[in-house]
Formats: C-alpha cells, sequence, structure tokens
C-alpha cells in the first residue's frame, strides 16, 4: 500500500507533495522520493522515513511546479535508494511512482533487457518507465504512449507519469490501485488516497479502473484506455483527515478486516491463478531433494502467528506426511530443541521483528536447519535472515490486533502445504485443481461474510454485558477457536478460554453455568458431531452458545442459541472463513465496551524485546 502525490499548477509542488505524503503517512512505507520539473526532472529520494527525506530536500532548489511524489511499501525488492520510487528511464526524461503489483514483470523485464535497457532497481516498477519509453517510439503523442504500455501490463496499478517533453501536464492511469484527483484554482492534485489533498480541496474525481487523466494546471480530463473522453461527477469530501485515513471506517481494525478480501488477492497473486498448474513460490528454494532429507519440521511464532502456524502444522502433517510442531518462540528458544541439517523451521511474523521469532531463527540457523519466514513486512529483519522467505502481501496492519495480516498468513499456509504435497506427490491433480478453484473463491466468500457484518454486531450487541467467554472447536477449529479468544482478550480486555472442545468434561465444565457465554466452532464437519454433542453438554448447563457453522448445517440451530453461516469450502480453508466472524464479535464488543479498539492498552504492534 503505496502513497502516491502529484501537484501540477501555479505553486511550488514540492511542499504539496512532502505534505501529500505526510498525510498518507498511516499507510507504512519504508522509502520516500519526488520528482518535479524546473527545465529537467529533478529527483530526490531516500531510503527511510519522510524525515530524511525531508532533510534531503533542505536547501534544494526545487522550484518546479509540477511534480510527483511516492512513499513505498516494500513489496519486490529491499527498501533501498534503488528501490524508493520515482523510477526514471536511462535517459532521465520521465519519471513514474506506482502503487500496487505489475505480475508479468519480469517477461516484460526480460524483453526489455533484450533491447538494452538497463535496470538500477529490483523493482517491478522500473520495468514500467522503461516500457513507457519504448512504447513513445512508435507513438509519439506520450498520454497514448502511456496508455499502450499499460494495456501490457498485468495485476495491478495505480500510476503517476511525468515527462520533460510535456512539462505541462502528469498522467494517472489505474487498475486496481485507487487513486484520486483532486480539483483546484489554477492547480489540480493527485493522491493514492484522500487525506494527502483534503487540505486543498474537497472536489475530487475517483479514477475508476481503466480509466486515465491528463491532469494541467487549469484543466482534469479523464479518458477510457482508448482515449475516449469520459464524464465524470465531481464528488464532494465530507470526512475529516481521520476519517480519510481509515477510508471511512470509524477504526484501521475495522478498515483492516474489511481489506481482507483484496488482501488475500495481493497474496495470491503471481503464485496461484486459475490457469495455475501449480503453486508458484518462487522465493521459496525448496525442491524434492530438500524436502526428502527432512526428517523434522517446526513451526514457530508467537500470539496470533502463533495459531496460523498451528494450522500449518496440521495442514502439512496432514498433506506432506512430515512431522510438524509448532511451538511459541518464546518457549521454544529455551528447551534445547533438537535441530540439525535435516530439520525445517519455519517461522511466522507480520512484523518481522519479533524478538522471540527473530531468536528461535538463529538458533535454527546455527544448528544448520533450513529457515523459511512468512513475513508481512518486506525488508525485516527475519526476511533478511531466513534462508527462504514467502511474503504475505497484507500492506501495513496499523490496528495492534492483527486480522487480515493473520488471513494472509493462513493463505500462505495454504500454498505452502499444497506446494510441498505437490513437490512430493502427495496432490494429485484433481485435488489440486479442487483446492486451486476453492481458494480462488475464498475473496468473495470473505466479501459474503463481511455483507452480513450487523448480524454479528446484533450478537455482540446482545452478549456486551458478558465477563467471560469460552471458545470451543476441535482440529483445525481449535486453533481458529484461539485466536477468537485472543481477539476478545486483546480488544475487549475480558477473560476468554478456548478449550479444545473434547476437553470440556475433562474439567473446565465446572466453568460452566447459567448464563456462560461459549462460541462453538464448526468449521469441521468430519468433527462436527462431536462438537455438537460438546455443545449440548454445556447447553444443558445454562450456557448461551453462539455457534459458527458452515452453511447447510442442519444441527447447529436445533442446540445453539445463535447461529452464524459462512459459505462452505474445501475442509482446509474453512479455517480462514470461520475465523472472520470472531475478528467481528471481537471488534464489535471492544466498540460496544468503549475501549481503543486501534491501540488496547499494554500492548505493542511489534514485540522486539524478551
Ligand atoms: C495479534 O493480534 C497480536 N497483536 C500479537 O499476538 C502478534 O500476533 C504477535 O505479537 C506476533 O507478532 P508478529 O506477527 O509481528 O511476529
Amino acid at each position: 500500500m503505496c502513497g502516491i502525490v502529484g501537484y501540477i499548477g501555479k505553486s511550488k509542488a514540492t511542499p504539496f507533495l512532502v505534505e501529500g505524503l505526510k498525510a498518507l503517512e498511516y499507510r507504512g512505507y519504508d522509502s520516500a522520493g519526488v520528482a518535479v520539473y524546473d527545465q529537467t526532472i529533478e529527483l530526490v529520494k531516500t531510503k527511510g522515513r519522510l524525515k530524511d527525506l525531508e532533510s534531503c530536500l533542505d536547501g534544494s532548489q526545487l522550484n518546479g511546479t509540477m511534480g510527483i511524489g511516492h512513499t513505498r511499501w516494500a513489496t519486490h525488492g529491499e527498501p533501498s535508494y534503488c528501490n524508493a520510487h520515482p523510477h526514471m528511464n536511462t535517459r532521465t526524461d520521465i519519471a513514474i511512482v506506482h502503487n500496487g503489483i505489475i505480475e508479468n514483470y519480469l517477461e516484460l523485464k526480460e524483453e526489455l533487457e533484450a533491447k538494452g535497457y538497463q535496470f538500477v532497481s529490483e523493482t517491478d516498477t522500473e520495468t514500467v518507465v522503461h516500457l513507457i519509453e519504448e512504447t513513445l517510439k512508435e507513438h509519439e503523442n506520450f498520454f497514448t504512449a502511456v496508455l499502450t504500455a499499460a494495456k501490457r501490463l498485468k495485476g495491478s496499478y495505480g500510476l503517476g507519469v511525468i515527462s520533460h517533453k510535456n512539462p505541462d501536464q502528469i498522467i494517472a492511469i489505474r487498475k486496481d490501485s485507487p487513486l484520486v484527483i483532486g480539483l483546484g484554482e489554477h492547480e489540480n492534485f493527485l493522491a493514492s488516497d484522500i487525506p494527502a489533498i483534503l487540505k486543498y480541496t474537497r472536489n475530487v474525481y475517483f479514477l475508476e479502473d481503466g480509466e486515465a487523466a491528463i491532469l494541467t494546471k487549469d484543466s482534469v480530463k479523464i479518458y477510457d484506455l482508448d482515449e475516449k473522453e469520459l464524464k465524470k461527477e465531481v464528488f464532494t469530501v465530507t470526512w475529516d483527515i481521520d476519517a480519510a485515513e481509515k477510508s471511512g471506517y470509524d477504526h484501521f481494525m475495522m478498515k483492516e478486516i474489511f481489506e481482507q478480501p483484496k488482501v488475500i488477492k495481493d497474496t495470491l497473486n503471481g503464485r496461484l491463478s486459475q490457469d495455475s498448474e501449480e503453486v508458484i513460490l518462487d522465493q521459496i528454494k525448496i525442491d524434492k531433494d530438500v524436502l526428502e532429507k527432512i526428517n523434522k519440521i517446526y513451526i514457530v511464532a508467537c500470539g496470533t502467528a502463533y495459531y496460523a502456524g498451528m494450522i500449518g502444522k496440521e495442514l502439512i502433517e496432514k498433506i506432506a506426511r512430515v512431522p510438524v510442531v509448532a511451538e511459541v518462540a518464546s518457549e521454544f528458544r529455551y528447551k534445547d530443541p533438537i535441530l540439525d541439517e535435516n530439520t525445517l523451521m519455519i517461522v511466522v511474523s507480520q512484523s518481522g521483528e519479533t524478538a522471540d521469532t527473530l531468536a528461535a531463527l538463529r538458533m535454527a540457523k546455527q544448528a544448520g536447519a533450513r529457515v523459511m519466514a512468512i513475513v508481512n513486512v518486506v525488508g525485516s529483519t527475519i526476511s533478511r535472515e531466513a534462508h527462504d522467505i514467502l511474503y504475505t502481501s497484507a500492506g501495513p496492519e496499523i490496528a495492534v490486533a492483527s486480522t487480515k495480516a493473520y488471513s494472509s498468513q493462513l493463505i500462505a499456509m495454504y500454498l505452502l502445504s499444497i506446494r510441498m504435497g505437490r513437490i512430493l506427490g502427495k496432490i494429485d491433480d484433481a485435488e489440486f485443481t479442487e483446492l486451486k478453484t476453492a481458494i480462488l473463491k475464498l475473496p468473495e466468500q470473505v466479501q459474503n461474510i463481511l455483507d452480513r457484518s450487523q448480524e454479528i454486531k446484533a450478537l455482540a450487541d446482545k452478549h456486551l454485558g458478558m465477563k467471560n467467554i469460552f471458545y470451543i472447536g476441535r482440529g483445525l477449529d481449535y486453533a481458529t477457536s484461539l485466536e477468537g479468544a485472543l481477539k476478545i482478550k486483546e480488544v475487549a480486555y475480558l477473560h476468554a478460554e478456548s478449550y479444545q472442545a473434547g476437553e470440556l468434561k475433562h474439567g473446565p465444565i465446572a466453568l460452566i453455568e447459567k448464563g456462560s457465554v461459549l462460541m462453538g466452532l464448526l468449521g469441521q464437519e468430519s468433527l462436527m458431531e462431536k462438537t455438537i454433542s460438546n455443545i449440548k453438554e454445556v447447553k444443558a448447563r445454562g450456557a448461551d452458545v453462539i455457534a459458527i457453522a458452515l452453511e447447510g448445517n442442519t444441527m447447529a440451530k436445533h442446540v445453539a442459541d445463535d447461529v452464524f453461516m459462512v459459505p462452505k469450502t474445501h475442509w482446509m480453508l474453512t479455517t480462514l472463513l470461520i475465523n472472520i466472524p470472531q475478528q467481528l464479535f471481537a471488534y464489535y464488543i471492544s466498540c460496544g465496551l468503549g475501549h481503543d479498539v486501534d491501540k488496547p492498552r499494554n500492548l505493542a504492534k511489534s514485540v522486539t524485546v524478551e
């Protein structure tokens, strides 16, 4: 989720570019830069925070009145000067900023290198600026050249493009990654999100997919990709800055819960699509020889990431038939574990900086084990120290309570277990096709649940007075129930306990009394009847039961007080869907209790100390 800004008009561009990027700071980033036209295109960029860019700009004479700027949330290539945007062509007469993922950049890069283009970065974006230069050889009109080049791109992009030969215009073009155009008096603005321009204008055009714009000092014209001019309604923004940063949601946690359909698509991007024959995990260099030497797999993480690890354990063990142990990092590192060159360690971490998880990684490497990391933050310490890396493309997760990052970790676990199963010949083509079809349906199934979020709010309102809550599940549902309980603890400050459903009768059921609240997860159909029996046991003792079940389940409504149905899918994948209502339930309880749901007391987003 990068930040894009552009300015063309009566004033100096640089102050707007910097202020606009600051307003997008909440999106998280690891490098930043500006390109301003002032007789030539002047480029100033740096790794690090925005204040580092401001230091670079101090004393610079960037007096131009047209320019673009960018804050980068790395997806391809570590945070560095070379990888920072804006990117320029070799002749330095074109500059570009980009938000999104160009799926076919490697193929385009090879084609352009064969034509003699020199690349200086690892980014997918740099491919686009060279492609525009190449396309200019056939299309003298710059706008036509940009549109023609864009038609060759696969994936998602929000682009801002400027050229030395066309200093009176900024070109913007959108596919999947949002772009908004602010309309001023003898000045116009471009941004990837509203907060960047709210200080200057509330009148905007929202670019839709497949639309492009030419911004000049006194005009904004919108076109389709065939250069047919389009008529657009001006939208007047009524949000304040704070609401705009959350895209109109009340809190980052809710915004991130609702981003999950896109996050799933982004995490699948380039790895699994309708016409895939295999799962592509290009940064995982594990093949049959390596896997066959592995006699033990540890999955090590903390908190929510550990619950994703528990699910990964079940899936890899069931599919790859290799023993897998899921361990909490803070325990693992002190138990003198058995590690050697035949061990594979998989660490899971959203931040890539969690101290205990990093310590476990270093122990494993020291013992000669191979380490793979499932991480969200590109260039984080864990991602740099692992042998293999599988990035989750969740974008910056601002709320302390993890939601979209957890779902993207589950997607990573699905992809990894399938990949391992295919390498070891445990998943045949028919099952691969079944799994692929089911995984590709997940974004719309998550959206189906989100569309019914008010049903969950009603359940939360009904139970707002509860003093504690029990969660139960069997098999994969147990790991999911642990995540549900953690969410309630984190954001509602309520005691929440998760149990393997079969364990209740071994003691915990003594806690059940009239009015106890219990969340029963029924996502594993093979174990569903057993869990139903456990729900009956607690109902008989006066508990108030909420069941989360798969569509078509006819038993749940007979035993639970309230049932929330999620779409049916492959047994491996129900873990992701069953968890969405848990996220919403915790969110609504927290809000109902008046807590700071994004920044819960006592917690930090990344636990970089032991
Ligand atoms: C999740 O809601 C919590 N914020 C916490 O458990 C978190 O998952 C844990 O600290 C691990 O963080 P990491 O994924 O950044 O390593």
